[in-house]
């Protein structure tokens, strides 16, 4: 007898190519398709992705897996059905919902995310952790988008899947995203084992700023190279291709992507005014900290000039303040 985990992993990648065949050949997934279509993913993402639909119903894949020899107990240990609260019969998780297949650094289905069509909580519904499947240790789309991150020596790190699906659509092949968590060091040593470029290309709201912000360090630390594209504010990649099209969003996303130090300068600035004088300090501090970090004199050099000549500040007063700092010279 085979492997429980394989197992499971038969059962994900048959679930996958049925949940795509609803979505793309049936009247019952017609209304997801139109959403899809709608939304600006095009036949070939839906394709390419895999993209389907789980049936409102209680019951559908519980008996398609079933019948065809799955043990219902196995299943749900794989995070497919869900044991009835205080009973011995199980139900499907997904109902009703726009499925994105997830796999594992090797590209094997592991676990499903599925969106609701339209406004409603959650908005995503994701297989729980299981032996196969662990949120923080997969990238989305990284089986697919390896050879490219590859080839041009450079990463995006995405929040979504619609975003990573979004720069695929620009002709981005080199996109991965994490699943609504924060990236974890494991993650970021994958990046780190393929590449060493990368542009964090996270939503343009609040909880994306300060996510880009801890990634960056959580890159930084494992030894990459980070940028951090920027968007208008309160847009997201998707939305960004959807409203001003793939070459705006090559043009003058990705390629106007700041250094990190420089996305963190706007970072420090949020909310400060610094008009006013203690608050101007307060941001040259925390600046002049963030540049006593940086490990080439050169970095350091150019950002401190920049702020010497923005507050005509002395730039030897800011060097004595990145020496007292600096871990490397020392
Ligand atoms: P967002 O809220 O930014 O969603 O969450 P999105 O990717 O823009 O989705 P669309 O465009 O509205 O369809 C970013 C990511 O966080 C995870 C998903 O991975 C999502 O892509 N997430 C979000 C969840 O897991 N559950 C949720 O309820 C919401
Ligand atoms: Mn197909
Ligand atoms: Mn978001
Ligand atoms: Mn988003
Ligand atoms: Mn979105």
């Amino acid at each position: 007898t085979p492997k429980p985990s394989n197992k499971m992993i038969e059962a994900h990648d048959l679930l996958r190519k049925f949940y795509h065949h609803l979505l793309v050949n049936t009247k019952e997934g017609q209304e997801a398709y139109d959403y899809l279509i709608g939304r600006g993913f095009t036949r070939e993402v839906i394709d390419e992705f895999e993209i389907g639909f789980a049936l409102d119903s209680w019951e559908f894949v519980t008996k398609f897996l079933t019948k065809r020899g799955y043990e219902p107990e196995e299943l749900e240990k794989a995070g497919i059905l869900v044991k009835r609260e205080g009973k011995d019969s199980y139900l499907d998780r997904f109902r009703n919902r726009i499925m994105f297949p997830l796999a594992d650094l090797q590209g094997k289905t592991v676990a499903f995310s599925g969106r609701i069509l339209g406004e409603g909580q959650p908005k995503y519904l994701n297989t729980p952790e299981t032996s196969i499947f662990s949120k923080g240790k997969i990238l989305y789309n990284f089986h697919r988008a390896k050879k490219h991150i590859r080839k041009n020596q450079e990463v995006i790190l995405l929040e979504g899947y619609a975003d990573v699906i979004a720069a695929h659509k620009a002709g981005c092949f080199n996109g991965v995203a994490t699943m609504g968590t924060a990236l974890t060091e494991e993650q970021a040593a994958t990046i780190k084992r393929n590449v060493e470029n990368v542009i964090i290309c996270y939503d343009s709201d609040g909880a994306g700023i300060e996510a880009a912000y801890k990634a960056g360090q959580v890159l930084t630390k494992v030894g990459c190279t980070v940028k951090v594209a920027v968007m208008p504010s309160g847009y997201d990649p998707d939305d960004y291709v959807n409203q001003y099209g793939t070459e705006a969003f090559r043009g003058e996303v990705l390629e106007a992507s700041l250094t990190l130090m420089a996305f963190k300068m706007r970072y420090l600035r949020r909310g400060k005014n610094l008009q006013n004088e203690a608050e101007r300090i307060r941001y040259i501090d925390e600046v002049v900290k963030e540049i006593s970090l940086l490990p080439r004199a050169v970095e350091r050099d150019h950002y401190l000039r920049q702020i010497s000549q923005e507050f005509s500040l002395s730039l030897d007063a800011l060097k004595q303040e990145t020496q007292q700092n600096n871990r490397f010279e020392k």
